[in-house]
């Protein structure tokens, strides 16, 4: 592989920060390496208007204060805030004040409407459980060119979890961007090669159609979580599917097509919680998303990692009309190994899908107890004896 490599700041379109202490924790993990992120909003309370999405904002710009992102002006962080979509959601909802309605999508309080159907993840059980009740707001954000990210599964208890995400597309995604061509749609952490086929032949331009791909997507596959033991940290939503599935998205995301761009999905759950009785979906992959990306898409010539660099630094900014960063992050090959945890504050309990009735729970851990989470790493080849790492300040 090339080496050093310099690389145009990613961003990363897809990240899940939580609050609190945990927040605290996983964040500038994030900011050393990321420009702009788009920020979930299924805390535990999910973040449904503007009014939240701005005090959620304020809490996370504290954070970076504290580490002083912001006193370092070539590096600034830039949360994206998006509101959790219910069928309560109106447009106001959008809004702290009327004139927000004509601000450049940057200054508003809200970048961004985040759509789950209800139980399909964690914190969703406010989520949608009829689409149709939506379509007068997309209406309006059609209209005022507002982003929609879906978790593209759906939520259907009789439906094997492994076909949720080709579903979705038949009975909702393609009747979807046939009544609101103008939508600008991201389809999330794509995870099957139906769904790479179904947006490349989609994208057109100007595109309004794209998918975001996570790290641990073009790393692993359904082998790798329960071929040889079940591997709880390898656990996401979507599930990790077949080879070939992986195969699709690592040519997606080499491809350079303008309409495939890096949402790392980042999800951080205890480790008790990740090891349990009914465990949580998500992978940590924030402090070497990056890192995974290279092991996974192995760029060996500068046409590859210009490639590459469409996919992690600027296909997601054109798609959401965003200035590309102009700074730059420089890749070197370190002896020191990837670090494998993380040790936090006991994160509150988060169930998943929503309670599920465990006949053996486990026991809740001590309130004041430190907790781990574990960190989603390249995988090591057996004769390595230096890793490539991001140059960190
Ligand atoms: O694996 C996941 N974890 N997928 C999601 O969609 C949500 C996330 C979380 O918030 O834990
Ligand atoms: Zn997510």
């Amino acid at each position: 592989m090339l080496c050093p490599i310099s690389l145009r700041k990613p961003d990363d379109f897809h990240l899940h920060l939580r609050d609190g202490k945990l927040l605290e924790a996983v964040l500038p993990h994030s900011a050393q390496t990321f420009a702009r992120t788009l920020v979930m909003p299924n805390l535990a309370t999910p973040i449904v208007n503007a009014r939240q999405a701005r005090t959620y904002k304020e809490n996370i710009l504290r954070i970076l204060h504290k580490f002083r992102y912001p006193s370092n002006a070539s590096s600034p962080f830039h949360p994206l805030m998006t509101i959790f979509l219910t069928e309560e959601t109106t447009p106001q909802s959008f809004y702290l004040e009327d004139s927000e309605r004509t601000s450049p999508p940057l200054e508003r309080s809200v970048f961004a409407g985040k759509l789950y159907f209800a139980t399909a993840t964690t914190n969703t059980k406010h989520g949608v459980q009829h689409l149709p009740s939506l379509f007068p707001l997309f209406e309006h954000m059609e209209k005022h060119n507002i982003p929609l990210s879906i978790h593209g599964e759906i939520a259907d208890e009789t439906t094997d979890v492994f076909d949720r995400e080709s579903l979705f597309i038949d009975q909702h995604l393609e009747p979807l961007i046939e009544r609101f061509p103008e939508l600008r749609i991201t389809f999330e952490h794509i995870s099957t090669k139906e769904a790479v086929d179904f947006v490349s032949e989609r994208a057109r331009s100007p595109n309004k159609l794209a998918a975001t791909i996570t790290p641990h997507h073009l790393l692993l596959n359904r082998n790798d979580l329960l071929g040889c033991g079940l591997r709880p940290h390898h656990y996401c939503l979507p599930l990790v599917k077949r080879e070939r599935d992986r195969l699709a998205l690592v040519g997606a995301a080499r491809s350079g097509e303008r309409c495939f761009f890096l949402g790392t999905d980042s999800a951080p759950h205890g480790r008790s919680h990740k090891q349990a009785s009914c465990g949580c979906a998500g992978i940590f992959n924030a402090p070497y998303a990056i890192e995974c990306v290279f092991a996974a898409l192995q760029p060996d010539k500068p046409a590859e990692l210009g490639c590459l660099e469409l996919f992690t630094s600027e296909n997601g900014a054109a798609f959401h009309d965003l200035p590309l960063n102009e700074e730059r992050i420089t890749l070197v090959k370190k002896t020191a190994p990837y670090r494998t945890s993380l040790s936090v504050p006991v994160p509150d309990p988060v169930p998943v899908p929503d309670p599920v009735p465990v006949p053996d729970p486990d026991p809740v851990p001590d309130a004041d107890a430190e907790e781990e989470i574990v960190v989603f790493t390249p995988p090591n080849q057996p004769d390595d004896t230096e890793s490539l790492q991001i140059l960190r300040g």
